[in-house]
């Protein structure tokens, strides 16, 4: 009894959220979370596959395992999540220093696999699920601000993007169960939590459908709007993702609540509308589009082109002119172009993003993209056009941090600022971080507050504010 566990996560946020998900199954099994690898009786690496890189990086890490080994010989080492997926009982192969491999689906079955870890054999489960959403579990929160959280609201994906190992090492797409997500944000609530976040790899196609109990004290499916027009989520049969958007706003008021991530396929004005009418849903939506070209996206897979993904940015600015937008980006997948690549550009200059993620395209192993088409676009032409994409982006970002100027915002604190211990930062509803002295009329603000900052300043990456006025938990919206 009493052992400890050292847990470390790589890749998404869905990884973070797992990792406290595998805390709470641990937790039974007599395991408390630490703050080292060097403190713990078992080590836990929450891998990615997305990248050959973060591959790499994770197989780098495994190695240091054989040193902390060598000091104790009691430390277990196992690899969760992505790569376990992928690699499986490879990976023991490969790394004679990992006793334990378990996959995104198999972590309920941790205590039996450390149990057989403990009399000295190597224990594999890498069984994916078409119904496991760990609903009920109650996570135990790790590397928390005690201000903002993850939920996870669905696993796994179907879209088979041509680049994308995800469906190889998630499995197949399901939806947790509504009412288990509203008490978990409720629960935040009660906890002190100001932000929950709510993540899927394509929330937009959540779907529930209510069965048993909850559908009979609901009466039959119909649809009602009350007086200010809201949707009674209650007495929906099939709740989709507006409608959960919607149920969390109406559970938890003083919550705000973000998500990701968006698919520019399957987004509707449905969401959008949900979006606009609660002043406690973020203006700030990721909507990764990977490419500008309609030809590339297609090879992608990705079942829009440019012209759609154009028309749901249109539609988002009509819902929401403040709205914030991200992307991501892909340069040098297969038979990239330099006309393509242009396009990609000119799409990053017609939104002006405020925010990206940029990559480089990398093979991986079984997907559509390494079967069928030939990895053509040499390295060196990817990394300038990578180059190109970020230089333009820097500008985009600066442009949308500096139209932001002489505006008021709410601003959540978050924590302490990195540069100075004099000021701490926080975010706006656009996501935007924003800097504001610690102390305002004597009020030392502290994580958690909500105060109403003139933005003053703009540099690279962040905004600086002065406070107007502590509004705390009155007002979470813009
Ligand atoms: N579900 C999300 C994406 C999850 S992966 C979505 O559909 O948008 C996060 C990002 O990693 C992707 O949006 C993509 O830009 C990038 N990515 C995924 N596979 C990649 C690969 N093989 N090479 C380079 N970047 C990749
Ligand atoms: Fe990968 Fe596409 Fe699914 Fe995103 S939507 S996880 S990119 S397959
Ligand atoms: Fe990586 Fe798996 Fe997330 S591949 S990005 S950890 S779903």
């Amino acid at each position: 009894m009493n052992k400890r566990v050292y847990i470390e996560s790589y890749g998404c946020q869905m990884n973070v959220s797992d990792s406290e998900v595998v805390a709470s199954i641990l937790a039974k099994d007599g395991y408390t979370p630490v703050k080292t690898a060097e403190e713990a009786d078992l080590v836990l690496l929450n891998t990615c596959s997305i990248r050959e890189k973060a591959e790499y990086t994770v197989m780098q890490r495994i190695n240091e395992m054989n040193n902390l080994k060598a000091r104790n010989r009691d430390l277990k080492v196992g690899v969760l999540g992505c790569m376990a997926e992928r690699m499986r009982e490879d990976l023991l192969e490969k790394k004679k220093v990992v006793d334990l491999v378990v996959g995104p689906d198999a972590y309920r079955t941790l205590p039996e696999l450390l149990e057989k870890v403990g009399t000295g054999q190597k224990a594999v489960n890498v069984i994916l699920s078409r119904e496991e959403t760990y609903g009920e579990i109650e996570p135990v929160r790790l590397d928390t601000n005690g201000v903002t959280a993850f939920v996870t609201i669905m696993r796994g994906c179907d879209n088979m993007c041509a680049f994308c190992v995800v469906p190889f090492t998630r499995g197949r797409e399901r939806s947790r169960d509504a009412v288990s997500i509203t008490s978990e944000c409720r629960q935040l609530v009660r906890d002190g939590y100001k932000e929950v976040t709510l993540l899927g790899q394509n929330v937009d196609s959540y779907k529930w459908h209510q069965t048993g109990s909850i559908t009979t004290a609901v009466a039959n499916g119909t649809r009602s709007v009350d007086a200010k027009g809201r949707h009674n989520v209650n007495a929906l049969a099939t709740v989709d993702f507006a409608d959960l958007l919607e149920m969390v706003a109406l559970a938890c008021p003083t919550l705000r609540i973000r998500y990701s991530t968006s698919h520019p396929k399957d987004m509707t004005d449905k969401v959008l509308a949900v979006m606009s009418r609660y002043g406690n849903i973020c203006k700030y939506i990721h909507l990764p589009v990977q490419s500008g070209s309609s030809e590339v996206l297609q090879r992608m897979n990705r079942g829009y082109d440019r012209e759609w993904y154009l028309e749901r940015i249109a539609s988002i600015r009509q819902y929401m002119p403040d709205c914030a937008i991200s992307t991501d980006i892909i340069t040098g997948f297969c038979g990239e172009t330099e006309e393509d690549h242009r396009q990609t550009l000119s799409l990053i200059e017609e939104v002006g993003y405020d925010m990206a993620f940029m990559f480089k395209y990398s093979e991986r192993p079984k997907t559509l993209a390494a079967r069928k088409y030939p990895d053509d676009v040499p390295e060196d032409i990817k990394g300038r056009r990578l180059q190109e994409v970020i230089d333009l982006q820097k500008c985009k970002s600066a442009e949308r941090l500096a139209s932001y100027l002489g505006q008021a915002h709410a601003v959540l604190i978050e924590g302490v600022s990195k540069r100075s211990a004099e000021h701490l930062y926080g975010r706006n509803t656009q996501n935007s971080v924003v800097i504001v002295p610690r102390v305002h009329n004597d009020i030392d603000l502290r994580p958690g507050m909500v105060v109403h900052a003139r933005i003053a300043h703009a540099s690279p990456g962040s905004l600086q504010g002065a406070v107007l006025e502590v509004l705390n938990e009155k007002v979470v919206g813009p």
